[in-house]
């Protein structure tokens, strides 16, 4: 469900038409002289909003019920006066000093029950009345002071929820645990059915007896669904806390709002919340090690366009260049801060923001880069900086047009991903997220767009829909998707789909139950593969199968590639069934780079790339305006590269046909 308001939108109006430029700024941790150089470095740098005060709150409130305001006044003025704008945070992220001491019984408590300590930050329960209590009345402060302050376009309402205690097992949280799975069941009859409470002598008689699934006996497992539950209650309980402080905004200012996501961050089902965000918005973050990042980054920016029902989002925060995390942190190389910016431009971002914007000198994150580096503006970064805010402002005119309707979608669900990776399965080496990633890999190395869609949205329109382990299944995203394949689209289920219901008991009878009669195929047995071995499959040119196999039949399907040797040798590794006047393709093993590669061939041969010839390491991204469109290409490569497209750069201002795209370069190339 989207929000009915187009928050995206306001904002931009809000901004003059630019696009959000900019960064989490943190004055309080500098002398004020240092606050008028500030401003006009961003002036320099083309920044149109920061966010200021998301970790202010010790600060704003040094006694409890007691404001220090003035400082943040002459911020706010200051931005104002320089023509910056602000998104205002609730400065609820991380409490102060004095709240755990007069509030012990809100601290975090981990699974084994040990209650975590002041030090870092967001070390609340997220369930705790007494967080709850005095968030809202500082939110509330904080709107009720500046929802009429000049500066001030758009709320942030905490930070990240979740980033540092996803889950709290603490009594309080127990308790409302309890309440939580009554709302759900109604009755312990039903909790008892649907933990399968029969197994282990586990059978409830009293709600009072039920508590969150803490560390259990040694070399054991907890009841899963309890676990799974607990994934759900505590996403839910994090998005009531959002709710709450959001609410004592709204009291007093129109403003748009938003909480930031984190893209694929497991504890949080940001399907359930996107609805009630007026911007979506998201803060990303290359591993730096990794070879396919920029693929990620990618895949991401999909899910954030899809949260987004399609509309404009906001990319919250980046780094420019290397964070303070990782165990490596790793610089970007030049360059790569600008593609990256682009590739979320490209995917229905209309703004690009930063942590920081100025490196701290103390404090746990201060070598993680930002706008100002230590080295101040004598740097490659700040002239990088300063490239990147002109070329925002060159493509001001893109925002909100909207990403060309993608071909694929990506069902990716989050109640399903915490069940398929709970303990006690046939193999801990199978994840739906690097099955999800291996198959948007193969569509962006196409050019081929995707949308990251949740078992409730759509499928109109897309030529493929995949489903990588999306291990539970309801029966009504069953029937969707059975009728999505009989009037013509293609389906591609993986292994381990489609396995358990929503209270994650086996659909019986064979597996995967609840897609065997679509895709034609019966399986009796899993074969998990030891760690690092993989299994030849014959049909293949390149076929070779890791992570999983498995012993069954067609019944129906058309056997493409079956495993060549060992258990299930002879047994179908990949298949498809026509159904109605589509086609249901299975992939029963995790496929190498090589062999998705040649099933992509055949499953996406049909399908549209965004723009046709363009090689490897070259993005393109179309969006739609209401008198242009803009093709969005950012190279990747080491080799200049030809887009064979007629139109205007607004970047370069290249104009006619073709264009050329130097080596690591990027082109917004607006056509009518
Ligand atoms: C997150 C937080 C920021 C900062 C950055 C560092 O995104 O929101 O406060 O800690 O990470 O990468």
């Amino acid at each position: 469900m989207t929000a009915q308001r187009d928050g995206m939108a306001e904002l931009t109006e809000a901004l003059g038409g630019r696009l959000a430029f900019g960064a989490d700024y943190n004055p309080e941790q500098w002398p004020e002289e240092v606050w008028d150089e500030d401003v006009a470095l961003m002036r320099a740098a083309g920044v149109t909003m920061v966010s200021v005060g998301i970790f202010s709150w010790a600060l704003l409130e040094p006694e409890p019920g007691k404001h220090d305001f003035g400082w943040l006044d002459r911020v706010l003025d200051r931005l104002h006066a320089g023509g910056i704008h602000v998104d205002l945070a609730t400065a609820t992220a991380s409490p102060p000093p004095w709240f755990l001491l007069e509030h012990p019984d809100a601290a975090l408590v981990d699974g084994a029950g040990v209650r975590r300590t002041f030090g870092s930050r967001q070390a609340y329960c997220p369930s705790s009345p007494a967080f709850r209590g005095a968030a809202v009345r500082m939110a509330g402060a904080m709107a009720e002071r500046y929802a009429d302050h000049p500066a001030v376009v758009m709320w942030h309402v905490s930070n990240e929820y979740a980033d540092h205690n996803w889950h709290c097992y603490c009594d309080v949280s127990a308790a409302a645990y309890r309440d939580w799975l009554r709302d759900r069941y109604g009755s312990l009859d039903a909790l008892n059915d649907a933990w399968a409470t029969a197994f282990w002598s586990q059978h409830y008689t009293d709600w009072e007896q039920i508590g969150p699934p803490r560390e259990v006996s040694y070399n054991s497992f907890a009841n899963p669904g309890q676990q799974l539950d607990w994934w759900r209650f505590s996403s839910d309980a994090q998005r009531d806390l959002f709710r709450a402080e959001a609410a004592a905004v709204r009291e007093h200012s129109d403003a748009p709002l938003t909480t930031n996501f984190m893209g694929f961050f497991k504890p949080l089902d940001y399907r359930g919340w996107a609805a009630e965000q007026d911007i979506v918005s998201n803060d990303h973050y290359l591993i730096g090690a990794e070879p396919d990042r920029t693929q990620h980054l990618a895949m991401t920016a999909d899910l954030l366009r899809s949260l987004a029902g399609g509309r404009s989002w906001l990319l919250m925060e980046h780094s420019t260049s290397a964070v303070n995390w990782q165990p490596r942190n790793l610089a970007k190389v030049p360059g790569e801060m600008r593609r990256n910016s682009f590739q979320h431009l490209a995917r229905g971002a209309d703004g690009v923001m930063f942590f920081q914007w100025r490196a701290s000198r103390g404090g746990a994150e201060k070598f993680h880069s930002a706008m100002v580096p230590h080295a101040g503006t004598e740097s490659r970064l700040w002239r990088d900086v300063c490239r990147l805010g002109d070329d925002v402002r060159a493509i001001a005119e893109v925002a909100g047009s909207r990403v060309a309707p993608a071909s694929v979608a990506l069902l990716f669900d989050w109640p399903s991903w915490w069940a398929a990776t709970l303990d006690s399965h046939p193999s801990v080496d199978v994840d739906p997220l690097v099955t999800a990633r291996a198959w948007h890999k193969v569509c962006w190395g196409r050019n081929i767009g995707v949308d990251v869609i949740g078992p409730a949205d759509g499928l109109e329109g897309y030529d493929v829909v995949v489903l990588p382990v999306q291990y539970l299944l309801d029966d009504a995203t069953v029937a969707r998707l059975t009728a999505y394949v009989r009037g013509g689209g293609t389906l591609v289920a993986t292994y381990f789909s489609g396995i358990v219901d929503e209270h994650d008991h086996i659909r019986l009878g064979g597996y995967p139950g609840a897609l065997r009669d679509l895709l034609g195929i019966r399986v009796e047995e899993f074969h998990p593969l030891p760690e690092g071995e993989t299994v030849p499959l014959a049909g293949l040119k390149e076929g070779v199968g890791r992570v999983w196999s498995e012993l069954g039949r067609a019944t129906g399907a058309e056997v493409v590639a079956s495993y060549a040797v060992g258990p299930c040798a002879g047994a179908p590794a990949i298949t498809r069934h026509a159904v109605g006047r589509g086609m249901a393709w299975y992939v029963g093993t995790e496929l190498t780079a090589e062999a998705l590669d040649e099933v992509a061939d055949e499953v996406l041969g049909a399908v549209e790339p965004v723009v046709e010839g363009l090689p490897a390491g070259v993005e393109a991204v179309r969006r739609l305006g209401a008198e242009a469109s803009y093709l969005f290409v950012v190279n990747h490569t080491h080799e200049t590269v030809i887009v064979p497209i007629d139109g205007v750069d607004l970047l370069g201002g290249s104009t006619g046909a073709p264009h050329v795209v130097k080596a690591g370069d990027v082109a917004v190339i607006r056509q009518p």
